[in-house]
């Protein structure tokens, strides 16, 4: 961008004029933003800190190209040149590019022609492209189809889990690593002395490496950091660099602008001493200690708080310092007192009779009726994510006074119980609603007297038959959730009678007549009228926890639940810490405490990922031991991917 007079790059009166600027991508990927940049004034320096490897095991990627041929996903989803280019070469090698059946989604302009470039077509673009909540927005809801996203070992959950929440059945593969390259000696020099005064990051690994290089000596913090998006700022501050500033949006242009932004204020002045004095200038000091400035021109400044401070008497400073064990992530992962795995967490799951799709639930976004095709998908699934079983509930077409489809063998509780033992049986803990509201036309959790009470020791014969039919489908454990009195011992001797010994019982051992179950109500298509006041507890009542968890573990129970969750984490802190409780504690995080953190979230009130990890630990906290959550999977791909939790 030499001006025709011959001045050189960095006209005075551009925003960039006397700045110059590292910037940390491949060449080939460079181009773009250096014409910004040098549009705005600045010089630019191009060095790679970013490398692009194959993953260690190629065979989930060679797996995934040989499904797609198949025909086996609906989309495929590629974020970055690199995913084309990896996901073109296993398709190669698994036998050609052809993949007729499945339509492809890409997240920009660069994308797409890569895409193009190798063949492939490109079904799905957003007009303003570039990041991955732009490619979710514009990506039409298909629920129950299947999305392969092929991705980088640094990829951001934003975009699975967006599809998710749409409905699809997202399966991730490691596609390519990003490793960070070692900042070249001569570049270090530069950005200590000055001589580079801003760095653009794009990557959390080019955050790393540039971290590497520059925080361990010192002596870079007036450089002006400048980062595409949140998980690289996060990366680059983990790292201990300060960032400036963060672009608004994933662009080019938006990175440049927040450049301009930051150092509108901060006049370039020549290097002292420098060969190249005139042309590379250096960045007025910023970031000035806090009382004394003795950078200015004349007598050090005092200012008043610094007076006080010294007049004062000796501050009495305090020998306990909590903080300290605060300091770092790493410190404040050694020393938390709560970890989440994912085998501490189950998912309900919602399976309804005669469906031809997956019909998505409005009141939690993210969840769905299952066709039972779906659910076994969805099934193996959430095994992959690696949680600790799966709670099913049936949803038949049929209801009567009784709930018969309950205790049918081919009623649809049943028949999807023995086509998850078939699909994942031997892989995860298969658990089923053992309670008749869903089946019932009345929605009440047990049959009827006849002047419509629910009548306890009728319905004690109706869960006996229903624990034999879904011992006999295939369940390891039965959730006996209908608060009946006698309703654990009647499942056990009914089970033993029947030679059902390795049959368990998840007892809901206190329950709660709750507001917060309300979405279920929609999952399950419930009829009920009225409340079920008359056998769950009610909400002010804890000792009474104790009595109704005692008889329940009397009666036999093998795992004890409070439920719901949130609301209840002192009834459950009791429980988990009697002593007389040798069972394991569950708690079930229920659809009113999803739906209202996914509700708040999307109105941008909260940030949901936060948010869900919050009310996950402070459930385990309370004392739970497992978690039965509708985040089950999202949550267990975030802690696989080694995600803090705090
Ligand atoms: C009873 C049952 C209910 C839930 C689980 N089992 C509904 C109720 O007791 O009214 C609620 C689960 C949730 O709200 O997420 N079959």
């Amino acid at each position: 961008m030499t001006d025709p007079a011959g001045r050189g790059r960095s006209g005075p009166g551009r925003p960039l004029a006397g700045w110059r600027v590292l910037v940390t991508r491949p060449a080939d990927r460079a181009t773009g933003l250096v014409a910004l940049l040098e549009a705005a004034g600045a010089t630019t320096e191009v060095v790679p800190l970013i490398g692009i490897e194959p993953p260690d095991d190629p065979a989930p990627l060679d797996r995934a190209a040989a499904q797609v041929q198949a025909g086996r996903f609906d989309w495929i989803g590629l974020t970055s040149v690199h995913a084309v280019a990896a996901l073109v070469a296993a398709l190669d090698r698994a036998g050609g590019r052809t993949v007729p059946a499945t339509r492809i989604a890409v997240v920009g302009a660069g994308t797409a022609a890569a895409a193009r470039a190798a063949g492939l077509r490109v079904d799905v673009m957003p007009d303003r492209g570039g990041s991955a909540a732009e490619l979710a927005a514009c990506w039409p809801a298909e629920p129950g189809r299947t999305v392969l996203l092929p991705r980088s070992d640094q990829a951001a959950p934003t975009l699975p889990d967006a599809l998710r929440s749409k409905g699809f059945i997202v399966t991730e593969v490691l596609a390519y690593r990003t490793v960070g390259r070692p900042v070249p000696p001569r570049t270090v020099r530069a950005l200590r002395t000055g001589r580079v005064g801003a760095v653009l990051l794009a990557s959390p690994s080019a955050a790393q490496a540039l971290a590497a290089a520059v925080v361990p000596g010192g002596g870079a913090d007036e450089l002006v950091v400048g980062t595409i998006g949140s998980p690289t700022r996060a990366a680059a501050e983990a790292a201990g660099l300060t960032v400036t500033f963060t672009a608004a949006a994933p662009s080019d242009a938006a990175l440049v602008a927040g450049l301009c932004a930051a150092v509108r204020d901060l006049a370039p002045r020549p290097v002292r001493g420098s060969s190249v004095a005139g042309t590379t200038l250096e960045p007025a000091a910023r970031r000035r200690p806090p009382a004394l400035d003795q950078d200015s021109a004349g007598p050090p400044v005092i200012h008043p708080t610094a007076r006080t401070r010294q007049e004062a008497e000796p501050m009495p400073y305090p020998t306990e310092r909590p903080r300290r064990l605060r300091r770092t992530p790493a410190i404040r992962r050694l020393v938390a007192e709560t970890r989440l795995h994912p085998r501490d967490l189950v998912l309900p799951m919602f399976v309804k009779e005669s469906l031809t799709e997956p019909v998505p639930l409005q009141s939690m976004p993210g969840v769905l009726q299952h066709t039972r095709e779906s659910l076994r998908r969805a099934a193996v699934e959430a095994v992959e994510a690696g949680i600790g079983g799966l709670m099913l509930f049936g949803i038949p077409t049929h209801r009567d006074a009784v709930g018969s489809a309950a205790t049918d063998p081919d009623g649809i509780l049943n028949v999807a119980m023995a086509d998850l033992r078939a699909e994942v049986g031997a892989e995860t803990v298969l658990m089923a609603d053992l309670c008749l509201d869903e089946f019932t036309d009345h929605g009440h959790c047990g049959v009827l007297t006849a002047s419509g009470a629910v009548d306890n020791d009728a319905t004690l014969v109706r869960y006996q038959d229903m624990g034999l039919a879904l011992s006999a489908a295939g369940a390891d454990l039965v959730g006996t959730s209908g608060m009946m009195d006698g309703q654990v011992a009647a499942v056990r001797s009914a089970l033993d009678g029947a030679g059902a010994l390795d049959t368990g019982i998840f007892a809901y051992g206190a329950k709660y007549a709750s507001a917060f179950y309300g979405p279920f109500r929609e999952a399950v298509d419930s009829a009920l009228q009225g409340d079920r006041r008359t056998y769950q507890q009610q909400p002010g009542n804890r000792r009474e926890a104790a009595r109704e968890v005692a008889l329940d573990i009397a009666e036999g129970a093998d795992l004890i639940m409070v439920k719901p969750a949130m609301s209840y984490l002192d009834v459950l802190a009791d429980v988990a810490r009697d002593p007389a409780v040798t069972v394991p504690v569950a708690a079930y995080q229920i659809s009113g405490e999803y739906a209202m953190i996914e509700a708040a979230a999307a109105n941008g009130w909260i940030d949901r990922d936060r948010a869900v990890m919050e009310s996950l630990v402070s459930i385990k906290r309370a004392g739970a031991q497992i978690v039965l959550t509708y985040w089950a999977v999202s949550v267990a791909r975030r802690l696989t991917a080694g995600e803090d939790l705090g």
